[in-house]
């Protein structure tokens, strides 16, 4: 059974994720990928026009929000993050913040969108209870996050190289399922590969969106060239490249409220 409730470091996550904000949008391109599902998946239901994009980052989808005439409420715990938004211009309001604790009214927006930002909290339904909560009733949640699975193959390497661990453990969909049951919703699972012909520039798309940062504990082992071959070696190929698995969990919240 998985732990719901972690402990994260907001503030170190805050740091990894505002240091990545300026080369974000170049190398995220899987969060663009999930992000435009998550869209399409909102664009079925006739939605108001105040949206709150949490876990905004450099507010790629929030400037896809406005584009569309909906007013938009930006919000990241990463101040790096909010500034490089607001210097895009792609939102309506900007707020420093954390998901798990929304400094919002009740029932203030008609959409909540959040692409990719939840496997960062500490607690899954404490998190979907603030959306829930800022959510007027008739409103739509719609979330998606990452699902253990993810990052397998570079996991698999790792347990062949040292005993330490390297990757954050992801809820498992049936967690994350779990997490939803206290509303109406549904949770669509889909399964995204990417492919490096290097190992370098795979480990270094990793820590430019952030995924690098663990939960728990640090990261162990300066990457020299050595590690890096013996990792390399130890790495699953698939003709001749390396394959980057990721499950991703989309929900679906109807605020009958
Ligand atoms: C992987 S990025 C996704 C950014 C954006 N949603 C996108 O689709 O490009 C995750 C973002 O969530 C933010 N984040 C992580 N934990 C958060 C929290 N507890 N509250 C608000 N934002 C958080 C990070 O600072 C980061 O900008």
């Amino acid at each position: 059974m998985d732990r719901v409730v972690k402990s994260v470091d907001k503030q170190a996550i805050a740091g990894a994720f505002g240091r990545a904000a300026s080369k974000y949008d170049t190398v995220a391109k899987l969060q663009q990928q999930t992000g435009e599902y998550l869209m399409a998946l909102a664009q079925v239901e006739n939605i108001g026009m105040r949206v709150l994009d949490a876990g905004c980052g450099t507010g790629f989808f929030s400037a896809r929000w406005k584009q569309q005439g909906k007013q938009v409420i930006a919000l990241d715990l990463a101040s790096g993050m909010l500034s490089h938004a607001k210097g895009q211009q792609v939102a309506d309001y900007y707020l420093q913040g954390d998901i798990e604790h929304l400094g919002l009214a009740d029932n203030s927006v008609d959409l909540c969108f959040s692409n990719l930002a939840v496997q960062w909290c500490n607690d899954l339904p404490c998190a979907l209870r603030e959306f829930y909560r800022v959510t007027r009733p008739g409103g739509l949640i719609v979330f998606s996050t990452l699902a253990q699975g993810s990052l397998n193959e570079l996991e698999a390497a790792w347990e062949r190289v040292d005993d330490y661990r390297h990757i954050n453990q992801f809820l498992s969909l049936g967690t994350i399922t779990q997490a939803c049951q206290p509303y109406r919703y549904k949770v669509i699972n889909r399964e995204y590969h990417q492919h490096y012909s290097q190992l370098l520039p795979l480990l270094n798309s990793l820590k430019r969106i952030g995924a690098t940062h663990l939960h728990h504990g640090r990261q162990q082992g300066l990457m020299t060239r050595k590690r890096l071959n013996i990792l390399a070696e130890a790495y699953p190929r698939n003709n001749g490249n390396y394959p980057l698995s990721y499950q991703i969990a989309f929900g679906v919240i109807y605020c009958d409220k």
